[in-house]
């Protein structure tokens, strides 16, 4: 059972446009279908003036059915024909994220007769240039060592797509590497203005993350806990025993702790604020806002994760449904821990065996669980049959011992 709250959505959008307003920046605010999926929740964002971020055919045809005109759609994530090609038929802008799904799309363009796709580049691989900052690799994007030739491509697909951005989404909850993306970005759209290009937009992705607990105390109380039972010192206290990324090496704690923080009083539409109010090393050291003021270039954002909750019930031993597992997150499927599209597709994905993700990669508070009492395997014996070959049977028990 999900619980979702839609009149909330619009003082969400607003609360990101407030930062928009401050910093006196234009642009397009795109929810990501994936953590919003419910039909009422992208019923109360078509009344809004934001956009949404679709993965998939299925979270497109979802944001078309709900009122949601092409103009307001961002189709990013891997694009299987079935969902370019509808994509780029409504006229949907398309973020790529690589050279193969370009060439892919102007191919469709040539051969269907579609009219120009507008595109962003999804870039990655961003290197900081100034002070030193630890990166991890992006899934997601092309990696900025490969734009000179990702642009010569978008110059010879001229008459098919209309680069209007670049992008970036990173799996970092940390400001200082969306920083140095966003720098990264910047640096991009003048590399392309040079080339004759007039792209307008940077999208900055998604990431800016929820705040779920009242006190810090609460975050750390969790913690300690999850690290006392990866020690053995107490019960374990999640899914499976599940370590998160911490290990048990002879009594001492090692690893880094992979889970995401439930506690961030920087989060949000103040997250998106502290972000822009960031200097630039490349740019003299001036605000990453005040940068894309000057150019006039517009800012696209995907925020994702919302407050909410997810609680499946499942029948306890004495017939009463209990509260399984509660997911503070998004909504995902209940057979396979993915993040769940409209029901058809999350149905679709496991009826192909798609991806399965291991639902213990998400902050889950399960309880722990119990052994189930595993059936006694017979072991099986060698006898010989009247025909005189052999065959296997199960042993008989032992009999029970006279007192
Ligand atoms: C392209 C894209 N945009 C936005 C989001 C939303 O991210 P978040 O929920 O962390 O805000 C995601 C999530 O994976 C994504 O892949």
């Amino acid at each position: 059972m999900g619980v979702v709250l839609p009149d909330q959505i619009g003082e969400n959008v607003e609360l990101f446009r407030s930062v928009y307003r401050k910093h006196h920046l234009s642009g397009q605010i795109f929810l990501a279908h994936k953590a919003n999926r419910s039909s009422a929740l992208l019923r109360g964002l078509v009344t809004t003036e934001a956009g949404v971020d679709v993965a998939s055919l299925g979270e497109l045809q979802h944001a078309l059915g709900c009122g949601f005109g092409p103009e307001r759609v961002m189709a990013t994530g891997p694009k299987s024909p079935e969902f370019l090609w509808p994509a780029a038929r409504t006229g949907a802008t398309i973020g790529l994220d690589s050279p193969a799904e370009l060439d892919q799309l102007a191919a469709l363009v040539r051969i269907q007769g579609l009219p120009r796709v507008r595109v962003l580049l999804r870039l990655s691989g961003f290197e900081p240039s100034g002070v030193k900052v630890l990166t991890r690799r992006s899934r997601f994007g092309i990696p900025i060592g490969e734009l000179d030739a990702v642009l010569k491509t978008v110059g010879r697909y001229d008459h098919a797509v209309e680069l209007t951005g670049v992008a970036y989404h990173l799996d970092t909850t940390s400001p200082a590497e969306k920083a140095v993306a966003l720098e990264g970005c910047l640096m991009a759209l003048e590399e392309c203005r040079g080339r004759g290009l007039a792209p307008r937009a940077v999208d900055i992705g998604g990431g800016f993350g929820v705040n779920y607990l009242a006190d810090h105390a609460q975050w750390e109380r969790y913690t300690t806990e999850l690290a006392n039972a990866v020690l053995g010192r107490c019960p374990p206290l999640t899914w499976g025993g599940h370590h998160y990324g911490l290990r048990d090496e002879d009594g001492t704690l090692r690893g880094a702790l992979g889970l995401y923080p439930a506690y961030r009083p920087v989060a949000g539409e103040r997250y998106l604020d502290d972000l822009l109010s960031r200097p630039a090393t490349a740019f003299g050291g001036r605000e990453l806002a005040t940068l894309l003021l000057e150019h006039l270039y517009d800012l696209y954002a995907e925020p994702g994760r919302r407050p909410g909750l997810a609680v499946r019930a499942q029948p306890c031993s004495r017939g009463r449904p209990v509260a399984r597992h509660a997911d503070l997150t998004r909504s995902r499927c209940p057979e396979n821990g993915m993040d769940a599209g409209p029901d058809a597709e999350c149905e679709e994905k496991i009826g192909k065996g798609g991806r399965k993700k291991d639902p213990r990669d998400y902050l889950h508070a399960y309880p722990p669980r119990r052994p189930r009492p595993r059936a006694r395997q017979p072991v099986w014996t060698r006898c010989r049959t009247a025909s005189g070959s052999h065959r296997l049977r199960p042993r008989r028990p032992p009999a029970p011992r006279a007192q």
